[in-house]
């Protein structure tokens, strides 16, 4: 046996020898050791905290500088230092006024029995979908939640409805979570008539998916309505199974020949939904607000946003036969005398086109001039996001927590280009405001004016929106595919002047995704 001794290397060699791989791991693994802890949002903190201030383009604010694009970019608006900061949990509906509509809603963790199958999930008093909440336009609805066995914590957001900031329900930035025992009551005044829904917004991803979640309908001012049945359809994909009002089987709705019928759709699960009827129908309102003269549509599915809501009229036929409305080919509601069916049926292979469908009429207010332009650009790019690696949506190139916080004034016209380059869909929300569809990839809408709050925005497609900032306090402006949430699809809107009390984290340990 030989053994070669090679020639030691002088001291200095030596040594490079062992630094050299050293200072290489350090160079590789320091700035991805500091990516890794930039990405973590520090234990407890602020929402006010969260990325960086975006002024807009148009914003008369002087606290930014201009970069290239014009965008105003900025420290976040100094809430330690603002003259009186205003607390958005003084955004309450008036305390003084009685409620019309009081609902007790009580939440807990349990087994569903969903198409046979046990499936770990949530009710809201001991059903999910939870009880539908109705209230008359104008009302004032007082629901008082408490949590009796949901571990993480529970919130209720009212998804559409444009209530007080205060009652909006997202925990760590409007409350913080309802602990086990815990209570909570929301009070807001139902302006707006249509079709919403509610669910928790404390883990929501996996609390929204296990069925912590109902439908809230407000009834016109005027009581008047065309329909003469009037029924509300969830759809929900519990553990993989797919159900119409909690149940696996079709949903079926009594109805007398001739009647007319408002179905009310609300699709509670992350991706688009396609629906279509074996007769002719109308899109009587989108996420709540009426289409204006809503034409008569056959052969054409409609698509139903993830977090949407869309009521369809169908009229029963007068030869004793039902109308079968699918929900995706999966499930059906059926609608019709008892007994009366109408087989499954294929998809059409057009859809409903909501640029150009109905009629135009006016906004309310004036789009062409708006005080403050934003971008919300969706990309995907490499990077740590919560301390983990991966590839992850981006806002405007930044992952989450350095996204934008769009910052706006009471009043504003604001108008948002969406730009999704990311190559999937995204179902954008923004909380406390309906936008209105100005243009898709540059074509501009020439139909109803076409008012969203969940907006399916495919790969490659832009949109530009368009909303009044009438509603102060701190919004999230996020995707409704609350997978996507959970991986940082998060951004805020900011009224200047407000701030709030509550923590991401800390006590409470809200996790509003
Ligand atoms: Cu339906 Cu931020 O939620
Ligand atoms: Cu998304």
């Amino acid at each position: 046996m030989t053994r070669h001794f090679g020639r030691r290397p002088p001291g200095t060699q030596r040594a490079l020898r062992i630094a050299l791989p050293i200072v290489a791991t350090v160079a590789i693994v320091a700035p991805l050791a500091w990516l890794w802890q930039d990405s973590r949002v520090s234990g407890v903190y602020s929402v006010m905290d969260m990325g960086y201030a975006d002024y807009g383009v148009g914003a008369m604010s002087d606290a930014g500088v201009s970069e290239p694009g014009g965008h105003m970019q900025g420290q976040m608006p100094d809430h330690h230092m603002a003259a009186t900061p205003r607390l958005i949990t003084d955004m309450v509906a008036d305390p003084a006024r009685q409620a019309d509509v009081r609902v007790d809603l009580v939440t807990r963790q349990q087994m569903l029995s969903v198409g046979g199958r046990s499936i770990p999930g949530f009710t809201v008093n001991g059903t999910s979908p939870g009880p539908e909440i109705l209230a008359r336009q104008g009302q004032l609805i007082e629901v008082h939640l408490r949590n009796e066995s949901v571990a993480d914590g529970v919130t209720l957001h009212w998804h559409g409805l444009d209530v007080p900031n205060a009652m909006d329900g997202v925990a760590g930035v409007t409350q913080d979570a309802v602990a086990v025992g815990g209570e909570f009551t929301y009070r807001f005044v139902a302006d707006q008539a249509g079709s919403y829904w509610y669910h928790s917004h404390q883990v929501s991803n996996p609390q929204v998916a296990g069925g912590l979640l109902g439908s809230l309908v407000v009834m016109p001012r005027s009581g008047i309505t065309t329909q003469q049945v009037d029924v509300s359809a969830i759809a929900h994909t519990y553990g993989g199974v797919r159900t119409v009002n909690g149940k696996a089987e079709d949903l079926r709705v009594p109805a007398k020949p001739g009647q007319r019928v408002r179905l009310r759709v609300t699709n509670t699960d992350n991706g688009p939904m396609k629906i279509w009827t074996s007769g002719p129908y109308r899109l009587l309102a989108v996420d709540g607000t009426e289409v204006h003269r809503p034409t008569k549509i056959s052969d054409q599915s409609v698509t139903l946003t993830a977090g949407g809501r869309t009521d369809l009229e169908l009229q029963i036929p007068t030869s004793g036969t039902a109308v079968r409305v699918q929900l995706s080919k999966a499930t059906a509601v059926i609608i019709g005398p008892p007994g009366a069916d109408v087989g499954v049926l294929p998809q059409p292979a057009a859809a409903l086109d909501l640029l150009t469908y109905g009629s135009p009429t006016s906004l309310g207010f004036d789009p062409v001039h708006p005080t403050r332009q934003f971008e919300y650009r969706i990309g995907r790019r490499p990077g740590f996001v919560k301390g983990r690696p991966g590839v992850w949506w981006s806002i405007n190139g930044r992952l989450y927590p350095h996204v934008p916080m769009y910052v706006i004034r009471q009043g504003d016209v604001v108008v948002m280009h969406i730009d999704n380059r990311s190559d999937e869909v995204h179902p954008m929300h923004l909380h406390g405001h309906h936008e209105v569809v100005l243009a898709r990839n540059g074509v501009a809408a020439s139909g109803s004016p076409w008012w969203v709050d969940s907006l399916n925005v495919l790969p490659g497609e832009t949109y530009d929106i368009a909303f009044v900032a009438n509603n102060p306090g701190i919004w999230m402006d996020h995707c409704h595919n609350l997978k996507h949430a959970a991986q940082g699809m998060i951004a805020h809107l900011i009224y200047e002047g407000f701030d709030t009390p509550y923590r991401i984290a800390g006590p409470a340990d809200n996790q509003p995704e």
